[in-house]
């Protein structure tokens, strides 16, 4: 009988607390053991050369997610390949809620399809909808189910809340020890110019930068800043696109408000300048917040390095060019209010932070570890069990070579969706393998894994990262009120 079913033997091992040389023990999918020189398991994988690093922790994804108008097109069967081809071994995902509707009533449906795939999976709950049936009744049991996060957004028609239905959730979350997850951009100043580009003609893809401006941004992430401070509240601002939004989190976080930064990699690596292209080339860019200049990268950056960003999702909204529903909108005469917003990230994310910023030596590893998997783990209540290398962890891996070369291609990224914003963009460091609770679920960009093997990961009560980037144990305790 050995010790171990696997061993990953002599990697560079990332903890995002420094980096050591040592094995690691696989028993049962978790890591029982990290030591030199561990005597013979089961089956082994010889890391020599490469980085270990924890496997990808992507808290913001929407795969197939159910709409009136459709189902995102990425199911949880591709969403998995392209998770595990980029090293990401968990996602936090949304179930939708229609308005009218109540929230349980998705939740299986959500369940259902994401048990389907392969990559382990957890849930926020939208609520654009604030009924009291829904605050008072249906929260709480979406709580006992694992469920520890409202998203809600400022602006899209129709998920969009008021003000006040803001408030109700911000205190039905702090009743429940849930985290409010929020879209920051301002709905009537969008829909505003968006009429008079449309009036004026302007109609192209690009002019979807010209309707939100980061000004836009920026008021909806100090309104929403402030009414959380005021029902004393935690709170995560999705998808930080310009600093204007991110001096707003930095300020707040000095005076000790509990609110968190995420960013993405298109506001690094995409530029508006991107979405004026011939046709509607262009819409392959369009997300929201748009995709800012290459001066806001620079801005995003520093942003990152104080601790004021301290997570990197992908926000993996996919719909391809073509089709009925793609972005090219079949060539029927659209405007740029027209296309679907969101942009295919999910395998692209590790590759593109380790590149623009390992190995342009703007973040060090141990910030890539913190920002990709250890940070957002603990924020969505999955820690210890995701998000670091340490016993007792699953044994979530992703095994890289950080002087790897690629291009970006479509193909690499083995999602669904008939493209990729980032075509052509030369990384360095890429992923040679992933392993998910011990099980090599990807070998040299082959992915091997079994559908229908993904777990649901009931999700605890948010374990805060201290703003700066400095670990707080629990940051001012547990959240004021238990489930
Ligand atoms: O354009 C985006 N980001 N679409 C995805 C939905 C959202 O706003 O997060
Ligand atoms: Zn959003
Ligand atoms: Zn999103």
């Amino acid at each position: 009988m050995t010790d171990y079913d696997l061993v990953v033997r002599g990697g560079a091992v990332a903890t995002g607390f420094g980096t050591t040389r040592c094995d690691i023990g696989v028993k049962g999918g978790r890591i029982v053991a990290l030591a030199e020189q561990l005597p013979a398991g089961g089956a082994s994988v010889d890391a020599a050369g490469l980085l270990v690093l924890p496997g990808g922790v992507d808290s913001h994804c929407h795969i197939e997610e159910p709409s009136p108008s459709g189902v995102n097109e990425e199911s949880f069967q591709s969403a998995s390949r392209a998770a595990f081809a980029g090293g990401t071994t968990s996602v936090v995902c949304f179930v939708p809620q229609w308005k009218g509707h109540g929230v349980l009533e998705r939740f299986a449906d959500s369940s259902a399809r994401a048990a389907k795939g392969m990559v382990d999976y957890a849930f926020h709950q939208i609520i654009s909808d604030a009924t009291e049936e829904v605050l008072e009744r249906e929260i709480p049991q979406l709580v006992a189910k694992g469920v520890r996060s409202l998203k809600v957004f400022l602006t899209y028609e129709p998920l969009h809340v008021s003000d006040a239905d803001f408030i109700k959730v911000l205190v039905t979350a702090r009743k429940h020890g849930c985290l409010v997850t929020v879209h920051c951009e301002n709905y009537a100043a969008i829909n505003w110019r968006t009429e008079a580009l449309l009036a004026a003609g302007m109609t192209a893809p690009k002019y979807h930068a010209w309707s939100r401006p980061p000004v836009v941004e920026r008021e909806a992430t100090h309104r929403a800043i402030a009414l959380a401070e005021l029902v004393d509240q935690p709170i995560q601002v999705f998808h930080v696109s310009c600093a204007e939004a991110a001096e707003e989190i930095a300020r707040a976080q000095t005076r000790g408000v509990k609110v968190w930064g995420e960013t993405c990699p298109q506001y690094i690596a995409l530029t508006a300048d991107q979405m004026d292209q011939p046709g509607f080339e262009g819409a392959k860019f369009m997300c929201s917040p748009a995709p800012r200049d290459k001066d806001e990268h620079a801005r995003i950056w520093d942003m990152i390095r104080r601790g004021v960003l301290d997570v990197v999702s992908s926000d993996h909204c996919a719909f391809s060019f073509g089709g009925d529903r793609g972005k090219a909108q079949n060539g029927r005469d659209a405007t740029f209010r027209d296309i679907p917003n969101g942009i295919p990230g999910l395998a692209a994310r590790l590759p593109i932070l380790f590149s623009e910023g390992v190995s342009k030596g703007r973040i060090s590893l141990d910030d890539f570890v913190r920002l990709t998997a250890t940070n957002p783990a603990r924020l969505m209540g999955l820690a210890p069990r995701k998000g670091s290398i340490a016993i007792g962890a699953d044994a979530d891996l992703a095994l890289w070579d950080p002087k790897a070369k690629r291009t970006i291609t479509n193909a690499l990224m083995q999602h669904a969706i008939d493209y990729t914003p980032y075509e052509g963009m030369e990384v360095t460091g890429w992923p040679v393998m992933t392993i998910r609770r011990g099980e090599v679920v990807m070998r040299d960009g082959v992915v091997q894994a079994e559908p229908g093997t993904a777990q649901y990961l009931p999700r605890g009560p948010y374990d805060m990262v201290k703003p700066r980037g400095i670990l707080a144990n629990g940051f001012d305790a547990a959240p004021p009120f238990q489930a």
